[in-house]
């Protein structure tokens, strides 16, 4: 067994917070325990409860949490051990989820390597016939992804994404809840630290105020003029992709390893030179989940758990991770 140091602690959370999150609302807390294990700790204070009702994308971002410590013990040779999952609350905003011993002594890990670049790209991508084979290559090495690419289906794919999308946020507290962990002007006191800021939905400033109107108080009267679904379109920027990639894991699996596998299936389109992003709505959307799983040929044991558009950026990926600080993050 290896001995934690608080330096090693606070090196390995600045690594392991890079994991994507939900709306980046960065539920994950660790905890050193009296006997040098290490706890991952939910604070509960941190939810999305109207696009999250179940909970589970909390649980599925806590599982690549989990998995970027994973990825950042690899770098130093150290390897999660005798993980048990333990449920135990510590305070009325904090509950230990699982917790393990670290050992020495592990093969390195390939996608180690990509945990500082791979982010979230909103933007548009720019189409090119050599994308596809890696992305073919990657769900046959890989039999939780199912890739599509023939283009009329990935335009349709936008369409449905965007109505599924608009459907959500057809509700008020959805809208509401967006707008919350939305950090539209720098000045946002939280614009560096959590949820989604300007910079990486992508927008300039016009869009961005805009953004604010259209999602506010010019909902309702937009919607009414038939005008609301059209100004938060994205099915531009999801046509453009090279390929739509379906995310299954097993009916009933542990949402904290359906996590684990949804960030190294991030870190694999990553190291195959490309970008993505989720589009949870078409998941979420229990007929548009159905048709994608038809298409997919997706089996009955198969849960159909987040859709990524995939490319090749149109402009060059500059890494950037808003991240709380890790003397908050040790709890
Ligand atoms: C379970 C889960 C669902 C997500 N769903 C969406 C989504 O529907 N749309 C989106 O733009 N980003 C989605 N994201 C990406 C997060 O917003 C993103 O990881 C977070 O803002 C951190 O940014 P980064 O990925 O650039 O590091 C999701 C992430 C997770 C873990």
């Amino acid at each position: 067994m290896s001995e934690l140091t608080p330096d090693l602690l606070h090196e390995l959370v600045a690594e392991a917070r890079l994991a994507p999150s939900v709306h980046n609302i960065q539920p994950t807390r660790w905890r050193l325990l009296g006997d040098g294990r290490l706890a991952l700790v939910d604070d509960i204070s941190v939810r999305a409860p109207v696009a999250d009702p179940a909970g589970h994308d909390v649980l599925v971002s806590h599982g690549a949490a989990l998995e970027g410590m994973s990825l950042a013990l690899n770098r130093r040779g150290l390897a999660i051990t005798a993980m048990t999952t333990i449920e135990q609350p510590l305070s009325p905003q904090l509950a230990a989820l699982c917790s393990f011993a670290i050992r020495q002594g592990v093969a390195p890990d390939p996608l180690a390597e990509h945990v500082a670049h791979r982010m979230s790209w909103r933007g548009r991508f720019v189409a090119s016939p050599d994308d596809t084979a890696p992305l073919v290559q990657l769900a046959v090495a890989r039999d939780d992804l199912i890739c599509i690419s023939h283009r009329r289906t990935i335009a349709d794919i936008a369409g449905w994404a965007d109505q599924a999308e608009f459907s959500f946020v057809h509700g008020d507290d959805y809208r509401a809840e967006l707008l919350d962990w939305m950090r539209l002007s720098p000045s946002h006191p939280h614009y560096l630290l959590d949820g989604l800021n300007r910079d990486v939905l992508a927008m300039s400033a016009v869009e961005a105020t805009a953004a604010r109107f259209v999602l506010g108080s010019l909902f309702r009267p937009l919607d009414r003029l038939g005008l609301a679904a059209a100004l938060l379109a994205d099915r531009a920027k999801t046509a453009s992709a090279s390929a739509i990639v379906l995310f299954c894991r097993p009916v009933g699996e542990d949402p904290l390893t359906t996590g684990r596998h949804f960030y190294r299936s991030w870190l694999e389109i990553d190291r195959a030179g490309l970008a993505a992003c989720p589009i949870s709505a078409l998941a979420d959307h229990p007929d548009f989940n159905e048709r994608l799983r038809k298409l997919g040929k997706v089996g009955a044991d198969l849960r159909l758990v987040n859709v990524f558009r995939v490319g090749r950026p149109a402009k060059p990926l500059k890494p950037r991770h808003y991240r709380m600080p890790v003397d908050r993050l040790i709890v």
